[in-house]
C-alpha cells in the first residue's frame, strides 16, 4: 500500500506505547503518516495540545515518514483538505469496534474518498489506555511499562503536579 499517506488521529493525553506501536507499524505499511493531535477535545485535556504534540514529537523520532500535526473541527474535512487516503486506527477489544466502526461510517459518509483501516492491538496493549495512564501517575503508581520511555520523566512529572 505504498504511495499512501495515512493520518492517526487522537486526543494523545498522554502518547502510550499502543499508540506508538500502532504508528511504528502504519509507518511500514505506509508513505507518509500524520499523527493528527486533536486540540480541543471535548474531554477537557490533562496536557496542554503544545504538551501532547512535543511528547508525541519525540516519541517518534526515529520513524523518519512520520509528521506530528495538530487538528481541530472534522477529520474528515481536515484529510480532504490534505488529500489523504486513510484514517488509521487501533482497536483493543470489542468494546472499541462499535463507536470506531460507527465513525468510520460517518468519515465515509463526510468523505467518500477517505477509508478506515484498523490494526488490532498488540497483545501487550490490549488494555492500556490514556486515561489508565492518567489514574495510575496521578496516584504515583509505575507507568513505566505504558509509556515511550523517551517521555516517562516528563510525563510521571506533570501527572505529579495535577494531583498536588
Ligand atoms: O484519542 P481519542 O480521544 O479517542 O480520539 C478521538 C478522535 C480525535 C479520533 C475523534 O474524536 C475525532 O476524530 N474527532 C474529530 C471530530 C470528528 O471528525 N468526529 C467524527 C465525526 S463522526
Amino acid at each position: 500500500m505504498k504511495n499512501k499517506s495515512v493520518i492517526c488521529p487522537g486526543s494523545f493525553d498522554p502518547v502510550t506505547l499502543g499508540h506508538l506501536d500502532i504508528i511504528t507499524r502504519a509507518s511500514k505499511m505506509f508513505d507518509s503518516v500524520y499523527v493528527a493531535v486533536l486540540i480541543n477535545s471535548s474531554k477537557k485535556p490533562c496536557f496542554s495540545i503544545e504538551e501532547r504534540m512535543a511528547l508525541m514529537r519525540e516519541a517518534v523520532e526515529g520513524l523518519s515518514n512520520v509528521e506530528v500535526v495538530r487538528f481541530d473541527g472534522l477529520l474528515a474535512q481536515y484529510c480532504r483538505r490534505h488529500k489523504i487516503d486513510a484514517i488509521v486506527k487501533g482497536l483493543r477489544a470489542v468494546s472499541d469496534f462499535e463507536y470506531e466502526f460507527q465513525m468510520a461510517i460517518a468519515n465515509k459518509k463526510l468523505n467518500p474518498q477517505l477509508e478506515t483501516i484498523f490494526l488490532t492491538a498488540d497483545s501487550d496493549s490490549m488494555y492500556l489506555s490514556s486515561s489508565m495512564v492518567r489514574e495510575i501517575g496521578s496516584y504515583g503508581g509505575d507507568i513505566g511499562n505504558f509509556v515511550p520511555a523517551c517521555v516517562h520523566d516528563r510525563i510521571v512529572e506533570r501527572l505529579r503536579q495535577i494531583h498536588q
